[in-house]
């Protein structure tokens, strides 16, 4: 339902000439009542492609589109219309939420600003409340007098209000205390379930993506390097970005005569000037010449699973290949 084609997202660099190359082609789709998992180092471009998603900012270049409708060429009302069906969540609601106002003030701005619950607002208030498990008196409250988890909680009820179909979750629980994340979790698993939404699930915590998702992409300097159910992707990743992320040799597989034993050195190359050839190859142990030249395509060697590797391709084809 939601696909994005081939996104560029070009900055300019701060000091001096040059662009800092932020999203480099990436294209995913998200399917009806699906969990699509995005995990990557920080800087990898994690939040530019929520940004472009929920239409916060515009790409350089490439397409989103919503059930067939194009947001990158959606303008005024229809872009107005088109946004209440994707709705973000950010990791610090607080710097979101407006502290001069009430909870319920909060939401019930938003239903009048969308022209919802006419007659009724302080009910959907109530209801909007207790979706996100709080009770009615929170509606009373001021952002400074919640917990952290209190607060993702009220940012989530926001979000809920315009009824959407999609959540872009942006790290949605990494600034809340351990103990409160597992619940706000919960909450997020049985929302899906309840309202039947999607969610693109933003983390650079692998765990909690392989706790939550039903496919993973996994990203690296701007790219999509391997996606696919949550299972094949990070139990038997292809890619040696995605080995070395799970930081767990992948399970051996009797078709080939070698385990991907991968290891990253380094650090994450400089976005203003990406390496030549794969992206990647500068921090791989197992990069050879072509991956120096060629940039590797998206390509799949499993059934739903594809993987922008030189090597893991070619081991794909050859499986005896030592
Ligand atoms: N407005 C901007 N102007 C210039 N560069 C930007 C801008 N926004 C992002 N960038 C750069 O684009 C790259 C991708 O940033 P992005 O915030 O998308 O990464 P991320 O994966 O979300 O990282 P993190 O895990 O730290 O949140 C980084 O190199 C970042 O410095
Ligand atoms: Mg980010």
């Amino acid at each position: 339902m939601l696909t994005a084609t081939d996104l560029v997202k070009q900055y300019p660099v701060r000091s001096g000439e040059g662009v800092v190359h932020a999203l480099s082609g990436v294209s995913l789709t998200l399917g009806d009542g699906e969990i699509l998992g995005v995990v990557g180092e920080s800087g990898c471009g994690k939040s530019t492609l929520a940004k472009l998603l929920v239409r916060l900012e515009d790409p350089t270049s490439g397409r989103v589109e919503l059930d067939g409708v194009d947001l990158t060429a959606a303008r005024g009302a229809e872009l107005r219309r088109q946004r209440r069906r994707i709705q973000m969540i950010f990791q610090d609601p607080y710097s979101s939420l407006n502290p001069r106002l009430r909870v319920g003030q909060t939401l019930s701005e938003v239903l009048a600003v969308h022209g919802l619950a006419d007659g009724g607002r302080e009910r959907r208030v109530g209801e909007l409340l207790e979706m996100v498990g709080l009770s009615g008196g929170f509606a009373a409250r001021y952002p400074h007098e919640l917990s952290g988890g209190q607060r993702q909680r009220v940012g989530i009820a926001r979000a809920l209000a315009v009824e959407p179909k999609v959540l872009l979750l942006d790290e949605p629980v990494s600034a809340l205390d351990v103990s409160v994340r597992a619940e706000i979790m919960n909450l997020l698993v049985n929302l899906r379930r309840d309202l039947g939404l999607s969610y693109v699930f933003i983390s650079h915590d692998v765990a909690m993506v392989r706790h939550i998702s039903d496919r993973v992409a996994v990203m690296y300097l701007g790219r999509v390097v391997e996606i696919g159910g949550w299972k094949s992707v990070l139990d038997r990743p292809e890619h040696p970005y995605t080995a070395a992320l799970c930081q767990a040799v992948p399970a051996p597989d009797p078709t080939r005569s070698q385990p991907i034993e991968a290891s990253v050195t380094g650090e994450v190359p400089n976005p203003a000037a990406p390496p030549s050839g794969c992206p990647f190859h500068p921090r791989c142990s197992l990069a050879e010449d072509e991956c120096r030249r060629l940039d590797p395509a998206l390509l799949p060697l499993r059934p739903a699973h594809e993987v922008a590797c030189h090597v893991a391709a070619r081991r794909a084809t050859e499986p005896s290949a030592a």
